[in-house]
């Protein structure tokens, strides 16, 4: 590798589209909506629900890596992950969490500020048992974010699991479930030429009133 990577001359306009003030009266949940089922249907986006998830960990850095989204409505946005992980054990510490979408080939960013909550027992239940067997076995095998000697630790777990669930289908471990993040700010970015993006963040008031403004960008 050359010393210093020089990445100033990679540029590019923006022109795919624009946010108007109109948007700003509208529930961001909707926009969402609107962006997410058009970044799903736009076939340069290989995983549209794939999102950033930051957390304040407990070694006091903020840490973000991808988590999928599950699901979404009025409520908020659901993602599944293993309680013990680093993640999980920040969230317990802190459930103040920021999520961010990229859609590069719609020049799209979405960036949430909200509180992580457990989902039910019972929604997380009906998701893991909707999964394939490998990937509900795989959730057991894997102790998330632990340090382990080798792969072999990941594969010997595995071989006895599927040799004990031969028969009976595995219940879903009480370490792994679903996170709810409830929004209480959405800011949605729109690349525009010359740099004059356009941004939009709605806020939540206490009343649960969404309102909007329009931020420089
Ligand atoms: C595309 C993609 C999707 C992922 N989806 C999830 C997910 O839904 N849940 C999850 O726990 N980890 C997922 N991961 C792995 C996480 O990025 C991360 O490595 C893992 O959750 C452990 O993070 P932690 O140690 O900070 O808790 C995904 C990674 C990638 C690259």
């Amino acid at each position: 590798m050359k010393e210093k990577q020089d990445l100033g001359s990679l540029r590019k306009s923006y022109e795919k589209g624009g946010l108007s003030d109109r948007e700003k009266t509208q529930n961001p949940m909707n926009l969402f909506a609107r962006w997410f089922t058009e970044a799903e249907a736009t076939p340069a986006i290989e995983e549209a629900n794939a999102m950033s998830l930051v957390t304040q960990g407990l070694d006091g850095y903020p840490k973000a890596r991808v988590v999928l989204l599950k699901h979404y409505d009025t409520e908020g946005f659901v993602f599944y992950t293993n309680y013990e992980s680093e993640k999980g054990q920040a969230i317990t510490a802190d459930s103040r969490v920021g999520i961010s979408f990229f859609w590069p080939a719609l020049e799209r960013q979405v960036i949430i500020k909200g509180i992580a909550e457990k989902i039910t027992s019972a929604a997380s239940d009906a998701y893991f048992d909707s999964r394939p067997l490998g990937s509900r076995l795989g959730a057991l095998a894997s102790p998330q974010s632990q340090v382990i000697e080798s792969r072999s630790v990941l594969e010997d777990n595995l071989n006895i699991l599927k040799g004990k669930h031969k028969e009976n289908d595995p219940n879903r471990p009480n370490n792994w479930g679903g996170y709810l993040v409830r929004p209480h700010e959405i800011e949605f970015w729109q690349g525009r030429p010359n740099r004059l993006h356009d941004r939009l963040r709605f806020g939540l008031s206490s009343d649960k009133q969404w309102t909007a403004q329009r931020l420089a960008p």
